[in-house]
């Protein structure tokens, strides 16, 4: 019997089907962070799902670390976002906002006052990022001080609080993909000598801070991690990843939080056979699901739900395809982050040609 398609508690809410959709940056907001009424369209159009995860959201300008992405800090963003959730809301649909702050993966391009990235160390990342005026290499990020990365946890903590004020159901803390909560946990980014560096537990301080923070203002039932374990993008590097990942994921029992979402892409270790039986909320699988990997997943107990990215960017009706066995649109990459509707709203619906 299909899993897919049962009922699922995470954390506050009942989900009515175990199909989450991924995080997923589109682009699509002003140079003020600030979503468009497009945005209120595109997960509306997908609120079939048990759950919808925003993009990732700086919690401060200075997390920003790519053009046209939102924020939740100032007035106008929140009052774009509460059209996004009454959207949603009024579809049908449940909708957490993933905060993201890029840390030392941004350019001075894109930070107030052409800012150098902050990171925990002064390490530049190797590789390139688009920026404004294209492609251009990483530079050199300034390592925080001790009363700047309190501030940066105050700054979740008030993305937290304007995220519930925008009617969001909960939130997720990005901490994968070598952003800044995982340039905190990972050696290779992290030389920190203070008690947010060195062993794993100071390694994963920041992160269980942001966590505390982030719980303070929405209880842990309304509160999700991300992470993604040997996943070798934007330049991350671990010595003992293993011994990072069970560390943490030992300490999040504390919070009683609504769910661990798990990405893996060619991980060597099996992670989810080491961390889920650590773990006391909903264990969520994504990276590279396809509908039956998804049911085996759930009905051999490796997970309580399953999420899916692309699948979902391009399937507005995904639940329903998968119910009937309907075939997929194919997702184009050259629309990913490209601005407007074309890719972004106007992938078809079976039965209808695009409008919800
Ligand atoms: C266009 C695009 C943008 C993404 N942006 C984010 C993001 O903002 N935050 C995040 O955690 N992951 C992001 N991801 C990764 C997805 O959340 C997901 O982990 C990944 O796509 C694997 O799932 P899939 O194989 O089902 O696509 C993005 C993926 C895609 C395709």
């Amino acid at each position: 019997m299909s899993q897919l398609f049962t009922p699922v508690r995470i954390g506050r809410h009942t989900l009515p089907n175990r199909l989450v959709m991924a995080p997923m940056t589109r682009s699509r907001a002003d140079d003020a962070g600030v979503p468009d009424d497009l945005v209120s369209l595109y997960y509306a159009q997908r609120a079939s799902a048990g759950l919808l995860i925003t993009e990732g959201v700086f919690p401060s300008a200075m997390g920003k670390g790519y053009v046209r992405t939102p924020g939740i800090e100032t007035d106008a963003q929140i009052a774009a976002w509460e059209k996004v959730t009454a959207a949603v809301h009024a579809a049908g649909g449940r909708i957490f906002m993933q905060l993201m702050h890029c840390g030392r993966i941004s350019h001075p391009s894109l930070l107030p006052d052409g800012a150098q990235p902050v990171a925990p160390s002064a390490i530049r990342p190797a590789g390139q990022t688009w920026t404004g005026s294209g492609l251009q290499d990483f530079v050199t990020p300034r390592e925080l001080r001790i009363d700047e990365i309190a501030a940066v946890i105050d700054e979740y903590r008030m993305a937290t609080r304007r995220a519930l004020e925008a009617g969001f159901d909960g939130v997720e803390l990005h901490a994968a993909s070598g952003y800044l909560p995982e340039q905190f946990l990972s050696s290779g980014s992290n030389l920190r000598q203070d008690q947010y560096g060195g062993s794993a537990t100071n390694r994963a301080r920041f992160v269980l801070d942001v966590l505390a923070a982030m719980v303070a203002e929405a209880g842990g039932d309304r509160v999700g991690i991300k992470i993604s374990p040997e996943m070798n993008f934007n330049s991350i590097e671990d010595a003992s990843p293993r011994e990072t990942y069970t560390g943490l994921v030992d300490r999040l029992r504390d919070f009683n939080l609504a769910y661990l979402h798990v990405a893996l892409f060619g991980a060597t270790t099996d992670y989810h056979a080491l961390l889920r039986p650590r773990f006391n909320g909903a264990y969520l699988i994504g990276g590279g699901l396809g509908q039956a990997s998804a049911e085996a997943a759930l009905s051999d107990g490796r997970a309580d739900a399953t999420v899916f990215g692309s699948a979902f960017l391009a399937n507005p009706d995904l639940p329903e395809r998968f119910r009937r066995g309907a075939p997929l649109n194919t997702p184009d990459k050259n629309t990913f982050y490209s601005p407007g509707a074309e890719g972004y709203t106007d992938y078809p619906q079976l039965g209808a040609t695009n409008a919800i």
